[in-house]
């Protein structure tokens, strides 16, 4: 079992101060420990925004559902906690706004990526290299995909070719090579340490065995949560859910994870000026977004003394603006 604390949450100070200044509609699409959620939830009841306003907290993991609902114990009558895969984002919130009779556009929407604490520091989910444990890696323990499967069933081509896209590992070939050799001669790869103890003997010495075992674990949990392609449609629909001045703000823990944040949201804030070299006074359409922060916004030395975890969060926030058409 883990161990202390479930989950601290990485600039909530910040994102409170960025995202909460109506009432309104704020989801939490990554709700873990619930640690942003309460932190909305007292500033909504600080500005004397309670009673006009309601969180939905979304999570696809059952320990961080029965977590966050300790953690808000209090706030039931302003809460709304549901299962479910932030990839369907828009669903959710129209299904919990449709069943209270609230128009589904929201004021705030907080993605916090990848895994709590809670879930790495417990062995029986897999996630860790430092933790003896089955190869698990499933955020939602009812999805059909487990690290076990990819590691004991993909080609070597394959396992070679994710390790590369997700986990940027430069040594990706030998060590799918060294997967495959183990699987014909023991039959399978039976754990969390035996694959670690494959990764270890094809890395290279000192500090770069540490970045290696993170990325090549970094890289399955990748494939096996789908985390890119669902974040890259969770943006998208955030958007179209968010009110006009309504604002999502994403924390990303790595580049791959980053740098679909910050494509996806200059795109949205660019206007469309036609071809190049054809004068136009106004863009044929308008960017939907602007951005509140034009570098992301990292931890203060003071919060990462304190939460090593939050050394490597980077924050972007965007704002809706209202829409607007050149030929109204
Ligand atoms: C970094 S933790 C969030 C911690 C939270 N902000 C807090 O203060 O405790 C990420 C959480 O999001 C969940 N999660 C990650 N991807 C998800 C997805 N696509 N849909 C739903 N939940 C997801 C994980 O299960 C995990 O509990």
């Amino acid at each position: 079992m883990a161990q202390g604390r479930f989950h601290d949450p990485v600039l909530a100070g910040e994102i409170v101060a960025f995202l909460v200044r109506k009432p309104g509609i704020y989801v939490d699409g990554t709700l873990g420990g619930g640690g942003h959620s309460l932190a909305f939830l007292h500033a909504l009841r600080e500005g004397g925004y309670s009673e006009q306003s309601l969180l939905i907290g979304i999570d696809q993991d059952d320990a961080a559902l029965e977590e966050a609902a300790r953690t808000l114990r209090g706030f039931e009558a302003h809460s709304v906690l549901v299962k479910g895969n932030f990839q369907d984002i828009e669903a959710i919130i129209t299904g919990v706004c449709r069943g209270k009779g609230l128009n589904p556009k929201v004021a705030g929407i907080l993605l916090d990526l990848g895994v709590s604490s809670f879930q790495i520091d417990t062995a029986e989910r897999g996630f860790s290299y430092l933790r003896e444990g089955p190869l698990d890696m499933r955020m939602d323990s009812d999805a059909p995909l487990s690290a076990g499967d990819i590691v004991n069933s993909y080609e070597e081509k394959e396992l070679a070719r994710l390790i590369y896209r997700y986990g940027e590992e430069p040594r990706s070939r030998s060590i799918a090579k060294a997967i495959v050799d183990w699987r014909q001669k023991n039959g399978s790869v039976s754990g969390t340490k035996e694959l670690a103890d494959i990764i270890r003997g094809n890395a290279h010495g000192g500090e770069k065995v540490i970045k290696t075992l993170s990325r090549v674990f970094q890289a399955l949990r990748i494939e096996v949560n789908g985390e890119l392609d669902v974040l890259r449609r969770a943006l998208y629909d955030g958007i179209d859910c968010l009110d006009d001045y309504g604002r999502m703000a994403v924390i990303s823990y790595h580049s791959l994870e980053d740098r679909i944040v910050k494509t996806v949201f200059a795109e949205k804030a660019r206007s469309d000026w036609g071809p190049k070299g054809v004068a136009m006074r106004e863009p044929l359409a308008y960017g939907t977004v602007a951005l509140v922060t034009r570098k992301p916004l990292m931890a203060s030395s003071q919060e990462i003394a304190s939460n090593l975890r939050a050394r490597s969060a980077k924050l972007r926030v965007i704002e809706k603006i209202p829409r607007r058409d050149y030929h109204e």
